[in-house]
């Protein structure tokens, strides 16, 4: 008998926790758009990340601090219409959030509203705690992210390994504290070393996803583009790269080409 799609039960923040508890890893992917989002979706990923990386891999910036949220909404709309399964998290975009907690309410509520997402994810601990808590207190789920945080790419300079020096690993350990007590229901560690990662992941009752952090954390994530190797330009050591679709894009295009060229396409049992 087929399952319907209506007997698909959704990955919710309390499934999360769950499997951080049995120890069951968590899978997290990126997605930006509704056919992209269907197929991650079915394929069996946990949570769906609208990352604010569609300013890099979908409009071609250089940092994510460009995409808007209106933009963010966009996105975060066409994949919740893709997806029966995932739960979906949102960035909240540079600028909407930070030194302005009810500026971050009203971003939060707006992509809650307008998208039909079931979370959102914001960058930084301490400096944003009060925002963080603001959201909360509307019943919106937040997933944090410390480590390297690409919106402050202008403060660190590069986007090298962070918190490898004693000093920031210690603000990172205590962030992570104080997100998990404001009430953060998941925590994404990016670009830090292995150790220090799964020491937090240890040490918080709560599931820590890593990009570049290792395997002792409750779960991975990774930006869909680079993981399927449309990016060809991005190689950072954390990335495993499972297909090549930029080549077999480009060489089903340049085949396109070709045909059109040749008079080879259409052909005859493929017109009316
Ligand atoms: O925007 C994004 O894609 C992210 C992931 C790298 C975690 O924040």
């Amino acid at each position: 008998m087929s399952t319907s799609l209506k007997d698909v039960k959704r990955v919710t923040t309390h499934v999360l926790q769950e499997m951080k508890h049995r120890g069951t890893p968590i899978a997290m992917l990126t997605a930006y758009d509704y056919s992209l989002a269907r197929l991650v979706d079915s394929a069996g990923v946990d949570v769906i990340l609208v990352g604010d990386s569609a300013s890099n891999v979908m409009a071609g910036h250089e940092t994510t601090l460009p995409i808007t949220l209106d933009q963010m909404i966009y996105h975060a709309g066409s994949v919740v219409r893709g997806c029966h399964r995932a739960l979906i998290v949102v960035d909240l975009p540079f600028g909407t959030y930070q030194g302005n907690s009810k500026g971050a309410l009203n971003s939060a509520i707006r992509i809650m509203k307008e998208s039909g997402a079931h979370a959102v994810k914001l960058e930084g601990g301490r400096e944003v705690l009060g925002s963080i808590e603001r959201i909360l207190t509307a019943g919106i789920p937040v997933m944090g992210h410390l480590g390297l945080t690409p919106q402050s790419i202008y403060k660190f300079g590069t986007y090298v390994v962070r918190a490898k020096e004693e000093a920031e690993a210690q603000r990172l350990r205590e962030d992570a504290k104080l997100l998990e007590q404001a009430g953060c229901f998941a925590l994404v560690l990016e670009k830090i070393p292995a150790a220090l990662a799964a020491e937090v992941a240890r040490s918080v009752s709560i599931p820590v996803i890593g990009i570049g952090a290792g395997q002792g954390v409750d779960g991975q994530v990774l930006v869909l583009h680079d993981m399927l190797g449309i990016n060809t330009e991005f190689r950072p050591r954390f990335l495993r790269r499972y297909a090549d679709l930029h080549d077999v894009i480009t060489g089903a295009i340049s085949s396109y080409v070709a045909d059109v060229r040749a008079k080879d396409f259409p052909n005859a049992g493929e017109q009316y």
